[in-house]
């Protein structure tokens, strides 16, 4: 290939040759973003984290590999990988790809041009590791992985659709993922757990269960880490954790419904004005403390580029971790109560010292994860607001 209209770009590790452009597209000769940094700096932390989890060396499908830049990283970065296989459907980024795998002196990377679901589907259980990282929706590809990826396996997906995960676009959402989304201040939380009960329905298909690692929501791109389990009562079991949001848009109270078909009051107890619902969606856990300590701990022997904002990310997921579905917009609830916000930290203070959880999240910094109902929330940020005043 002829590396003339190309730029050297370092991450991590790994030197990487990437077409010249001035705007980020996926019509580029071959696709690259360095916004996703990060969220490749996450993923050698995680498969890091996977592989000191379990007995086996790692075989990783990079099943929509661009440049290569993700699957060279694991390659080069993630300690105890047995083999790597770099696909792309399109012939320039295979190219590019072997020439990179080259250039960064890899041992155990392999390029192939297939379309993905043909390739998982040929290569059923031989990736211990499979990550979906296509332009926009992974619905058509999920299938594929599932029926792929075996038990003690992981699993993990970039979604960048989020305008319909997350409620801006409704009928696509219903469309791709069989799911109602619904634009709150909460709702890239709920368009996580919307992939995430998406890929738990998928992959119960055939009779395998997912247990979410680490999840989060970052500029555009969702993106969630699973280990893969089997058996059939156990699958059966964790579908308990599917369910409903149902969401008062006049006093944002909200309620988890568990369950897929629950009885949902339709008028909120509070209020009594109509409550909307979003779902089926995963309500169970989407962060593991542990596992996200683990990919901390991990850090500090890797060259990361975006380290501190990873770290901080990692911070934030883990802290709301043992928190339930769904947070409240501080800024939110002051507009309707007409007041001024009081600092996040009393607030945060105040639930705990009532014997609620309470913490941060990552999704936003005004908002706070809690077990307290809505009302001793404005409760307590009204007296908080009225100490500040004397
Ligand atoms: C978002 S880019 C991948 C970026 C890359 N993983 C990275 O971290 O830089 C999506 C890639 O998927 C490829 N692609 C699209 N449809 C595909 C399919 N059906 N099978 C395999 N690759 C596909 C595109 O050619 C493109 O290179
Ligand atoms: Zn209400």
């Amino acid at each position: 290939m002829d590396f003339m209209d190309h730029m050297l770009i370092t991450e991590g590790q790994v030197k990487i040759r990437v077409p010249t452009f001035e705007k980020v597209s996926s019509r580029a000769p071959v696709f690259y973003n360095p916004v996703m940094e990060l969220n490749r700096d996450l993923s050698v932390l995680a498969l890091q984290q996977f592989k000191s989890e379990i007995e086996k060396d790692l075989n990783i499908c990079d099943a929509f590999g661009g440049s290569g830049i993700r699957g060279i990283r694991y390659s080069k970065e993630v300690s105890g990988v047995e083999g790597v296989l770099i696909n792309d459907v399109n012939p320039q980024a295979v190219a590019l790809a072997r020439e990179n795998s080259l250039e960064n002196d890899t041992d155990n990377v392999k390029v192939c041009q297939k379309d993905a679901n043909l390739l998982l589907r040929h290569c059923k259980g031989k990736f211990n590791v499979v990550d979906i990282d296509p332009f926009g929706t992974p619905s058509p590809f999920t299938d594929s992985a599932a029926v792929n990826l075996p038990r003690n396996s992981m699993l993990a997906v970039t979604a960048t659709d989020t305008s319909a995960l997350c409620g801006t676009y409704p009928e696509p959402c219903i469309r791709k993922y069989g799911s109602k989304p619904l634009k709150t201040e909460y709702c890239h939380e709920n368009g996580l757990r919307i992939l995430a009960g998406f890929l738990s329905l998928s992959f119960a298909r055939y009779k395998k269960f997912l247990t979410f690692k680490f999840c989060h929501s970052t500029e555009h791109y969702l993106r969630l880490y699973a280990t893969v389990s089997k058996g059939a009562k156990k699958t059966d079991n964790s579908l308990k954790d599917m369910g409903y949001i149902a969401h008062c848009p006049s006093c944002l109270n909200r309620k988890v419904h568990y369950g897929i078909a629950p009885l949902i009051d339709p008028r909120c107890p509070h209020c009594d004005h109509l409550m909307r619902v979003a779902g089926p969606m995963w309500c169970g856990n989407i962060q593991d403390p542990d596992f996200i300590s683990g990919m901390m701990d991990k850090s500090e022997k890797l060259v990361l580029n975006q380290r501190k904002d990873a770290i901080k990310l990692l911070e934030l997921c883990k802290l709301e971790s043992t928190a339930p579905p769904t947070f409240y917009d501080i800024h939110t609830i002051c507009s309707k109560l007409k007041i001024s916000a009081p600092p996040m930290i009393s607030l945060l203070e105040g639930l705990r010292m009532e014997g609620h959880i309470s913490s941060p999240t990552h999704f936003t910094p005004t908002g706070i994860k809690t077990t307290a109902p809505l009302e001793v929330v404005e409760k307590l940020i009204e007296s908080l607001v009225k100490q500040r005043e004397i």
